[in-house]
């Protein structure tokens, strides 16, 4: 059955009480929400997205004064960094109380909280007597949505309803910061918030997860292939790897600059040179450029700054599996 989309939060509070999956928006980017405490819900969200069950969700909430009733400890930082980003795109890793079931978690004793800050989504939370599980409202390893209709375009018929909250902001995925033995800030996925802005709040450098090889990627922003198109991606200079496709059908994903390239359908993220818009660009353009059905995609490496960062980060998982 076809699904509907609207802007109806009775609606989507009413269904979400039922137990049913309901897509929702959130400034980062469409979740795929269900209620957090129980636990046939969220298996629900699982099977529309063909997630496997290793992957932990991401717990939101309406307000960071609701986290100390599903963790068990709240290190000081954690406290300052939340009055500080939240609501907004930033995710704490943080010990779980027994309320949270473990297919949210998948068994670990950490569990992923958000306060997103979309006041659509911020109404609904407002009203629920429970927190939303919510992973991207997309099939497993492809591009996260960004507007309803990408939701619509993925996991039609898979959920009750798509709740309509316009274009997400951000645009791409929030940053998950978890904490060491000392209580240092690990910074697991780069995404919304900038690594820039936590470490001036912070006065130093935050760090990264060390990996080995064998060891499993404790969050899927750490999966080396993941927010993928279906066309082959290409990252570094357009103009000279354009001339190595001869033939081809080639779309291109720049920030600010357009080439004298004519047989090359070009997307320019931002013209005015704004990382911010480019993020909030990213994912859609992505889907269009899939939509065309061109052979390749070639993408710019982005400034190493701002959201400049987590925008490099998705480009290179996504030309990952394509690695010639
Ligand atoms: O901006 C966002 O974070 C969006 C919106 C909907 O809130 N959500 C999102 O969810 O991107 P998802 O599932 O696509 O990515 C969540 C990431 C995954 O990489 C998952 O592995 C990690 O969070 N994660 C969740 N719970 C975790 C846990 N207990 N331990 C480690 N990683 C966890
Ligand atoms: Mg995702």
């Amino acid at each position: 059955m076809e699904t509907l989309t609207g802007t109806d939060i009775d609606k989507a509070q009413a269904l979400l009480e039922q137990g049913c999956l309901v897509a929702i928006p959130t400034e980062t980017v469409y979740g795929l929400a269900a209620n957090a405490l129980d636990p046939e819900a969220v298996l629900k969200i699982f099977e529309a997205k063909q997630r496997p069950q290793f992957n932990p969700l991401i717990v939101h909430i309406s307000d960071w004064a609701d986290a100390e009733h599903y963790v068990s400890h709240i290190p000081a930082t954690a406290q300052l960094l939340a009055k500080a980003f939240t609501p907004g795109p930033l995710t704490f890793l943080l010990p779980k109380k027994d309320i949270i079931p473990d297919i949210i978690t998948s068994g670990s004793s950490l569990v992923a909280l958000r306060v997103p800050a979309h006041p659509v989504c911020r109404a609904l939370l407002g009203r629920l007597s429970f927190p939303l599980a919510a992973p991207s409202a997309n099939e497993f390893g492809y591009i996260s949505p960004t507007l309803a209709a990408h939701v619509q375009q993925s996991l039609d018929g898979k959920v009750a309803y798509i709740l309509d909250g316009g274009a997400a902001t951000v645009g791409l995925e929030s940053t998950i910061i978890g904490f060491d033995e000392s209580e240092e800030v690990i910074v697991y996925r780069v995404g919304g918030l900038g690594i820039e802005q936590l470490e001036a709040f912070l006065g130093k450098k935050v760090r990264f997860p060390v990996r080995t090889q064998e060891q499993a990627p404790l969050t899927s922003g750490q999966l080396k292939s993941h927010y993928a198109p279906h066309t082959a991606l290409y990252t570094g200079d357009i103009s000279d790897l354009a001339s190595q496709f001869p033939g081809k059908k080639i779309a291109s994903i720049s920030f600010s600059n357009t080439y004298p390239l004519e047989h090359v359908q070009q997307f320019v993220l931002s013209p005015a040179g704004s990382l911010t818009e480019a993020a909030g660009n990213l994912f859609r353009v992505m889907r269009e450029i899939d939509a065309l059905q061109a052979d390749i995609i070639l993408a710019e490496i982005f400034p190493d700054e701002g959201l400049g960062r987590a925008i490099n980060d998705r480009l290179n998982r996504a030309r990952a599996v394509f690695k010639p």
